[in-house]
């Protein structure tokens, strides 16, 4: 089982990046391997005309990079009460083809950190509905960490662990979600 994890800050001591390599922690000592996803920066603005074959390089790695996990845990931060535009951007290079796009079908979880009080909850909603569009398989995964700067520690843990609980149960959702589909399929 592998994960990848896209974090939707390129910040360097971004709390979303912090919260995804818990949750990638986590997802190993369920026997998962994780990869964090490190080039969004590099990817360019959507555009329909260069949008032919595999695509600009830096595309092409994020869409193989998705193709090879057996799931994504996206950690979005909130920008004026929706997602920022870098993460908007690559999921919208990531969801083209349509019929091929790695992310159709894809289980896919989103979790999110923010400074204020909410965590980043409408960013993650609005994430969530944009992944569905996509056609990937949203799990009901929904973890808004507000005050991040109060719960994750300078090595990056969730220092509550009411809360690493709650982390831990989310990444259960998101591995589990190839074996479930499976059994009902
Ligand atoms: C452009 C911008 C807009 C923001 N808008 C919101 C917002 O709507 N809601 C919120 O809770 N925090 C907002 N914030 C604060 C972020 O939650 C905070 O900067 C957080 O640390 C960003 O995530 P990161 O640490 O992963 O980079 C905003 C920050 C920036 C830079």
């Amino acid at each position: 089982m592998r994960v990848l994890g896209i974090s939707g800050s390129l910040r360097r001591d971004s709390y979303n990046t912090k919260l995804l390599r818990a949750a990638g922690e986590l997802a190993e000592e369920h026997g998962a391997e994780f990869k964090v996803f490190d080039g969004l920066k590099a990817i360019p603005p959507y555009d329909q005309d260069d949008d032919i074959g595999a695509g600009p390089a830096a595309v092409a790695r994020l869409r193989e990079a998705i193709a090879d996990a057996d799931a994504v845990l996206f950690a979005t931060p909130e920008y004026n009460s929706s997602i920022p535009g870098v993460l908007k951007n690559a999921v919208d290079w990531a969801s083209r083809p349509l019929a091929t796009s790695p992310l159709r079908n894809k289980p896919v979880a989103v979790v999110g950190a923010s400074t204020g009080m909410f965590g980043a909850v409408w960013a993650q909603a609005e994430l969530r509905k944009v992944l569905g569009a996509t056609g990937a398989r949203v799990t009901e995964v929904e973890l808004a960490l507000g005050h991040a700067h109060e719960h994750l520690d300078p090595t990056g843990r969730l220092a509550d662990p009411a809360q690493e609980e709650a982390l831990r149960d989310s990444v259960r959702v998101l591995v589990g979600e190839p074996e479930n589909a499976e059994v009902a399929a």
